[in-house]
């Protein structure tokens, strides 16, 4: 069983003896080996169960070792870089030999963030070295905001998990892609379209849903294991044809069709960056409260609400 703990030491001591470490970052716990050791990749493979056809996302603990893995760092991956690490955005670049295929599923970029949160940099730091961390979730299924969730889902596959509170952000990082001067989001997070944009001070383009041009940008993903669906509105006649026991997980305001117990509110506050915040956290309580349906509400999709609709799609295709 997992030890649940504070100690970096002790983190450094099973990531250097090549396991895996649960690690909080301030987007969702991640399950981090590291990147120079190809037993301990295949084990974060292994413990997720995760087709070894999905790359990895490699942390490091700033831009010059971020710089360290790659072949070309283009002026507009350094000014986002400046402008949001350590934070939830992951940046897709040429990689060098250093980055074993093993982490980027044989293609020639790696994708790269510097995560924000104190213990994982200071982790970083001690250990110097880069890790390797898909989020801390069997595959297909809920990312996790915890250490206890953590706990729960992997704790009986590895030895140490890092215990850094419950991740302030929530929602995965936003990852980007550059391609002829162009910024293109491959996947919608914690940072929004329009803060890049604001940065860069071009348009960025979207990349298109559900094609999967990228490996492991898959159509299901991050699902509760009760079926879902996702509807704008909670309309009498939805609530009424369905048999068992409905969960209505809503932005801000409680429907008058169920009753209050069988439901969770994003954010009572309309406020996205708290919906986002809570996305995860909701969906893990909803699926251990025995419902045989949940039924979602799409976000505003405006800011983070995008990354949050995207989720909760992704979540819904069952
Ligand atoms: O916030 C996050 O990004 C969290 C925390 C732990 O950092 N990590 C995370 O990792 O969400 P994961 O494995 O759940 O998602 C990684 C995504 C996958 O969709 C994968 O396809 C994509 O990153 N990815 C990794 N390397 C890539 C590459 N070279 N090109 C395109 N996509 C890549
Ligand atoms: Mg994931």
């Amino acid at each position: 069983m997992a030890i649940i703990g504070t100690d970096i030491k002790e983190a450094v001591r099973w990531l250097e003896a090549g396991e895996t470490v649960a690690i909080p970052t301030e987007t969702v716990y991640g399950l981090a080996a590291v990147i120079f050791n190809e037993e301990a990749i295949h084990k974060v493979y292994a413990v997720k169960v995760r087709p070894v056809s999905n790359p990895l996302i490699v942390h490091v603990a700033g831009i010059e070792k971020a710089k360290e893995l790659t072949v070309d760092f283009p002026p507009a991956a350094e000014q986002l870089a400046r402008a949001f690490w350590p934070g939830p955005l992951t940046l897709v670049l040429p990689k060098n030999e250093m980055v074993p295929d093993s982490i980027t599923a044989g293609q020639p970029t790696v994708a790269i963030r510097v995560p924000d949160h104190p213990l994982t940099l200071q982790l970083l730091e001690e250990l110097n070295k880069p890790l390797a961390a898909p989020s801390a979730n069997p595959f297909n299924y809920i990312s996790p905001v915890t250490a206890l969730q953590v706990d729960q889902m992997l704790g009986n596959k590895i030895p140490y998990i890092l215990d850094g509170g419950r991740c302030q952000r929530g929602i995965e990082s936003t990852i980007v892609a550059f391609e002829n001067n162009k910024v293109k989001i491959l996947r919608p997070g914690a940072v929004t379209a329009a803060a890049i944009e604001k940065v860069l001070q071009q348009e960025v383009l979207q990349k298109k849903e559900t094609n999967i041009a990228h490996p492991g940008m898959f159509k299901q993903h991050y699902s509760p294991l009760t079926p879902m669906m996702l509807v704008d509105e909670v309309t009498p006649s939805l609530i009424k044809g369905k048999k068992g026991k409905v969960a209505l997980l809503l932005f801000d305001k409680y429907s008058p069709l169920a009753s209050e117990n069988d439901q969770l509110l994003l954010s009572a506050n309309s406020d996205l960056d708290e919906a986002a915040w809570n996305l995860y956290d909701c969906l893990h309580q909803l699926d251990a409260g025995g419902y045989d349906l949940i039924i979602a509400q799409n976000m505003p999709q405006e800011g983070i609400g995008a990354a949050i609709n995207d989720r909760l799609t992704k979540a819904a295709q069952q």
